[in-house]
């Protein structure tokens, strides 16, 4: 079977994790789609940065994104941030691609822009990662609870803030003592005024928003109040009254529309969010049908959210493909079943 092109756009942390498993898995990822996919480039700032932990031989970084796109059946955007990743994908999107991104900033402020383009071009456009890391929860929303009615989304969306407020709250610790940390282990945002001014929530909380009340909440409409004016004080105030302090996204609808917040909130401690600790995030959803569920794992960090971009992209090559219904046995040819077990 011919291979699929795979352009990526962006090898920071995130970007690195994905080049890595396009090469380590390859294997297993051509018979879960029905093709190889091939790596056909790696657009990045600067070309001649070594980057071994991504794998990627030299050859395939470039410079030129343009024109990276326009050869490829699927494009990966983790290069963040509004411009140029706009243009890029709707470049993309002309150009017929499948694309997969994780660009929470620019969704917030423009998704409607490229789900437009996607729809008219009738290409898949995924973004799986751009809330929450790991947890599948975009595509149950968009999906699996299509049907029913959601009238409310809350929870920590923002690893980074929850690893701070742990941290304070664990070891009395001050909130400019454990940003750092954050940042090394891959949590942060490049620019982590982003996280701890609350802005990344305030982007996951439109796009959440969104896809629950199927509306257009852009991040402008979302209230939004960071977490730097919470100090060590305050959370071993709230401890004393048996409360933990958490960032939290609350979206709701109510019948006169829909409000979106994000601020610092006392959460008692015999609440489920208070024991999400580290970089974990957890939403809970309330709907009409299902009543409550809750998603929890992790939110943020290299391979989690490399796991969210590789089931995008599967998915979209899959649909370049034939549609892609159902397991493939080819993916299971070798993998033996097991006798039942007798006791
Ligand atoms: N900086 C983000 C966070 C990364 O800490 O949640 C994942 O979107």
């Amino acid at each position: 079977t011919q291979p699929l092109k795979v352009a990526l756009l962006g090898c920071g942390v995130v970007g690195s994790a994905v080049a890595r498993q396009l090469t380590d898995d390859a294997e297993d990822l051509a018979a879960r789609v029905g093709a190889p996919l091939e790596l056909i480039g790696v657009a990045v700032r600067d070309a001649s940065q070594p980057r071994p932990e991504s794998g990627v031989t030299p050859d395939l970084f470039t410079t030129d994104a343009d024109s990276l796109v326009t050869r490829a059946d699927l494009v990966v955007e983790l290069m963040g941030g509004e411009e140029p990743a706009r243009s890029l994908l709707l470049r993309a999107i002309e150009h017929g691609a499948g694309v997969v991104t994780a660009n929470k900033a620019l969704l917030g402020t423009d998704g409607p822009t490229l789900y437009a383009a996607a729809d008219e071009r009738g290409v898949d456009l995924s973004f799986e990662a751009s809330v929450a890391g790991a947890i599948p929860l975009l595509r149950p929303l968009r999906e699996s609870l299509a049907g029913d009615d959601v009238q409310r989304v809350m929870g920590i969306v923002n690893g980074t803030t929850n690893f701070i407020l742990d941290k304070m709250d664990r070891t009395g610790a001050a909130l400019a003592d454990v940003l750092a940390e954050a940042q090394q282990l891959g949590y942060a945002e490049a620019d982590p005024t982003a996280d701890v001014e609350g802005y990344d929530a305030q982007a996951k909380a439109a796009i959440l928003a969104s896809l629950a009340f199927h509306t257009r909440v852009a991040t402008g409409d979302v209230h939004c109040e960071g977490i730097m004016g919470v100090t060590a004080e305050d959370i071993k105030d709230a401890r004393k009254i048996g409360m933990v302090i958490k960032l939290l996204a609350i979206c709701d609808r109510t019948p006169d529309g829909v409000s979106a917040r994000v601020h610092p909130t006392l959460v008692p401690r015999s609440h489920p969010l208070a024991s999400v600790h580290d970089a974990f995030n957890a939403v809970f959803l309330d709907t009409a049908l299902a009543g409550e569920l809750m998603f929890y794992g992790r939110g943020a960090g290299a391979r989690p959210t490399a796991s969210a971009v590789l089931g995008d992209l599967v998915q979209a090559a899959r649909h370049r493909i034939d549609g892609g219904h159902g397991p493939r046995e080819s993916a299971y040819a070798e993998l033996p079943i097991l006798p039942i077990a007798r006791t």
